[in-house]
Order: structure tokens, then C-alpha cells, then sequence
């Protein structure tokens, strides 16, 4: 067991080197069959590259689940204004720690994937946008740049193919919201980082009103094994509808928390119960947040056939989102759970929209009142009522992130608010 802990269901691909300082050098990423794939790629050309990642199937790993190759396929085939490729490295729904480990420990692979990324869509500049407090990450990945420049790997001309790519790191300020992509382009144009109205999308007008592709760290870094191996190959894990692995962030009340690579659709059970090692001592599963903290909770019962697959978790009743899965156990106190979320968000909006501002200050209002148990049976309908119009209404969704956990824990676990309104106590175990 190495990386502070494996298991051998993992189908290790991106993470295959997690734990191995040397790969995080140029020469021992080479050594381990790194940059391979950039002559590949440009031998293929452009269109063969798109398509190829299309036939993957790879969806795109921030939380929505976009086919990367389909929105490659988005940007302007014109060579007449310029292109910017953008990585999302903002990370920051709570519940996420995947994206910071692969800059960590396999800086290497996100360059690679970012370099054939840019050809194919012609862009020659490309930014990652860090989340303001990977400090450490990013010195890593900072220096594993300069390193692929000094091999020939980025800056013009790359391996003598005519082909140029620059990479510049950026830091963000440590803002959540910056992760949405327009409010990511606002901040890196040196703008408040605050979502933009789409249409336009980035493709058509993103960084600097040129054309744009965001996309997360995990999907870029799949990149260079679907050049190397192919999109069958790709296709071998995973399920026909999101095919490839995924990297699944446990946390909560499991005996072995971690970042697990399996195949998309693992059964959500054996992954609580297998890979993370079961549930900690003499404790029950109340619930899970399958895919960070934006997404509804599922009760144990919605747990127990729940397959970790995009439409997988949307059949058992909730989304996939970024796989963040936060395990909770029958001592969680819902109430202060949800609460905590809200208010975490109720922060980060960025208050361009009325329902997003003054609903989620509402809400977290309203949901401190009943954990303090000044809180009426009244209380559960106004939040109902509050966080459905927080749906669908605004610039971006960090709105509905709000009503997802508030809806669904009523929903699901209405007896847990009620008690705490009746007596002001906890409900369940200590
Ligand atoms: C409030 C909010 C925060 C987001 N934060 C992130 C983030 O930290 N990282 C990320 O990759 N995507 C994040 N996204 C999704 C991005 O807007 C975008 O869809 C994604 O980066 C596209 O990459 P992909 O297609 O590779 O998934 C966020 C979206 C919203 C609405
Ligand atoms: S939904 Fe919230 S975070 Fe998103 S743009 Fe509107 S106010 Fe800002």
C-alpha cells in the first residue's frame, strides 16, 4: 500500500505515478514513458485528435460532465484570431482534493495533455488558473514548466514541428466562484472575477473576447493516454455512456478516506465498503454527497444501488458532479451539515443576482435559526419556497448549489429538522 493508500481494484491511469517524487521531473516522467504522445499528436493533425478524443467519450472531469472532444470541436477552425486553452485549476467545492493531486505528483501529464489540447484547437497560449491557496502546488508546477521548456517541450517550434505553446500559471485570489469559467476568464483578464451572461460562450467569446476552451485538470490529463493507447482502449473502463476512470475524492467517516482511481459506474457501496475500508467503529451510513458539496444528498437506501457513473448517480436521485464523495455516518448532524454548506456558499456568491445574494443569506438565516432551535415547522416551507426560486434564475449555477442540499436533506431527512425544532437537540446517536 503505498500513496497514503491504494487498493487493488484501482485502475490506475492518471494516478498511476501518485506518491513518486521522481515523476514529477522532466527526466522522470520521460523515464516513465512521458511525452511520447506530443510527436504522435502532431503527426495526427488537428481533426484526427478531436475525433479521437470524440470516439473516447471523455467527459469533461469539473463537474458538468461536457464531452471534451465535442466542445474542442466548438472553436473557430479560422486561424485568423487568437486562440487561449485554459486549465481549471481552481478547485475549491468543498469535498474536491483530485485536481491538486495530479499537479502534485503528475505535473508532467497535465503539460502534456495541455500542449496537445492547444494544438488541436489552435491555440498557442495557454493558462492555468490555481486556486489561490496551492501554494505549494503550484511552486511544482511552476517548475515542472520550466522544465518542459527546457526540454523543447513548450515555448516555439516544439520538437521541430512548428508547432508553439506557452503555458503561464496564474494564482486566484482564493475566491470559489472563480472556478465557474466566465468568472475565471473576468479574473485572469484582471477583472472582479464574476460570471458573465452566456451566450456568448467561450468558445466564440471567452478570454479577451477571443476564442476560449476551459477545461478541468483531470480532463486534460487524460489526454495523453487516449493519444497513446486510443479511444478503445479508453473505453475499456467505465460504462458506454461515461466511459474511462475517475478519481473519486472520499472523505467523511470512512476508515480509509482518499483519492481512489476506478472505473466510472463502481458501485457506490464498494467503494465505502471495499476501497475505503467500511464505515468507522460501531458506526451506520446516514448518507453521502456523491459529487461535492453542490449536489443532493443521497439517504443509505439511494446508496445501496447506486453506481458512480454520471447516469448512474442521476438514477439514484443525484448528480456526479465532480465525484467529491463525502461519506456521513449516523452521528452527522444534518441540520449543522447543511447549514455549514450554505453558508459556504451564502460567502462565496458573488451577488450579481438577487435570488443567489439575498437567498442563500436567507436560507443560512433560516437554517441557523433551527440548529439554535429557535426554528418552526414554518421555517421548513419558507426554505422550500426561498431555494426554489434559486433555481434556474441566475448568471451561473452556484445558486442551485444552494437549493440541492437544502431541498434534498428536507426531503430526505425532514424528521432529523423537525426533532430539532420540537426539542432544540440533535437527533440520532452522539
Ligand atoms: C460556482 C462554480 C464553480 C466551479 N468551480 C470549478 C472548479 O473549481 N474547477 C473546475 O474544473 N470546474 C469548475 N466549475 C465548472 C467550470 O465552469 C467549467 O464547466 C469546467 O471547468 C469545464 O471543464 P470540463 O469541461 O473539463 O469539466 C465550476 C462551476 C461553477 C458554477
Ligand atoms: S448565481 Fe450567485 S454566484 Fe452566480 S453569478 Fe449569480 S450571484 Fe454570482
Amino acid at each position: 500500500m503505498a500513496y497514503p493508500y491504494t487498493h487493488e481494484k484501482e485502475v490506475r491511469i492518471l494516478s498511476k505515478h501518485f506518491g513518486e517524487p521522481e515523476a514529477r521531473t522532466v527526466e522522470g516522467w520521460k523515464a516513465r514513458g512521458g511525452y511520447q504522445t506530443l510527436s504522435m499528436a502532431f503527426e495526427m493533425g488537428r481533426n484526427a485528435i478531436i475525433d479521437e478524443v470524440k470516439a473516447s467519450g471523455l467527459r469533461g472531469r469539473g463537474g458538468a460532465g461536457f464531452p471534451a472532444g465535442v466542445k474542442w470541436s466548438f472553436m473557430p477552425q479560422d486561424g485568423g484570431r487568437p486562440h487561449y486553452l485554459l486549465c481549471n485549476a481552481d478547485e475549491s467545492e468543498p469535498g474536491t482534493f483530485k485536481d491538486r493531486e495530479l499537479l502534485r505528483w503528475a505535473p508532467h501529464q497535465v503539460i502534456e495533455g495541455m500542449i496537445i489540447a492547444a494544438y488541436a484547437i489552435r491555440a498557442e497560449q495557454a493558462y492555468v488558473y490555481c486556486r489561490g491557496e496551492f501554494f505549494e502546488t503550484t511552486q511544482i508546477l511552476a517548475r515542472a514548466i520550466e522544465e518542459a521548456y527546457e526540454a523543447g517541450y513548450l515555448g516555439k517550434d516544439i520538437l521541430g514541428s512548428g508547432v508553439n505553446v506557452d503555458i503561464t500559471v496564474h494564482c486566484g485570489g482564493g475566491a470559489y466562484i472563480c472556478g465557474e469559467e466566465t468568472a475565471l476568464m473576468n479574473s485572469l483578464e484582471g477583472r472582479r472575477g464574476t460570471p458573465r451572461i452566456k451566450p456568448p460562450f467561450p468558445a466564440q467569446a471567452g478570454y479577451m473576447g477571443m476564442p476560449s476552451t476551459v477545461n478541468n485538470v483531470e480532463t486534460l490529463s487524460s489526454i495523453p493516454f487516449i493519444i497513446q493507447e486510443g479511444a478503445d482502449a479508453y473505453r475499456a473502463n467505465g460504462t458506454a455512456e461515461s466511459p474511462g476512470t475517475k478519481l473519486f475524492c472520499v472523505s467523511g467517516h470512512v476508515r480509509r478516506p482518499g483519492n481512489y482511481e476506478l472505473p466510472l459506474g463502481f458501485p457506490l457501496m464498494e467503494l465505502i465498503d471495499d476501497v475505503c475500508g467500511g464505515m468507522k467503529e460501531g458506526r451506520t451510513l446516514k448518507g453521502v454527497i456523491p459529487g461535492g458539496s453542490s449536489v443532493p444528498i443521497l439517504n443509505a437506501e439511494e446508496c445501496a444501488n447506486c453506481e458512480m457513473s454520471f447516469e448512474g448517480v442521476i438514477a439514484a436521485g443525484s448528480q456526479l458532479g465532480c465525484a467529491a464523495v463525502i461519506v456521513m455516518d449516523d452521528s452527522t448532524d444534518i441540520v449543522k451539515e447543511v447549514r455549514r454548506m450554505v453558508g459556504f456558499y451564502a460567502h462565496e456568491s458573488c451577488g450579481q443576482c438577487t435570488p443567489c445574494r439575498e437567498g442563500s443569506a436567507w436560507a443560512e438565516k433560516i437554517l441557523r435559526r433551527i440548529e439554535e432551535g429557535r426554528g418552526t415547522e414554518e421555517d421548513l416551507d419558507t426554505l422550500m419556497e426561498v431555494t426554489s426560486q434559486m433555481e434556474g434564475t441566475t448568471i451561473c449555477v452556484l445558486s442551485d448549489s444552494v437549493a440541492a442540499p437544502v431541498q434534498s436533506s428536507i426531503n430526505k431527512f425532514r424528521e432529523e429538522y423537525l426533532s430539532r425544532i420540537r426539542t432544540g437537540e440533535k437527533a440520532g446517536v452522539a
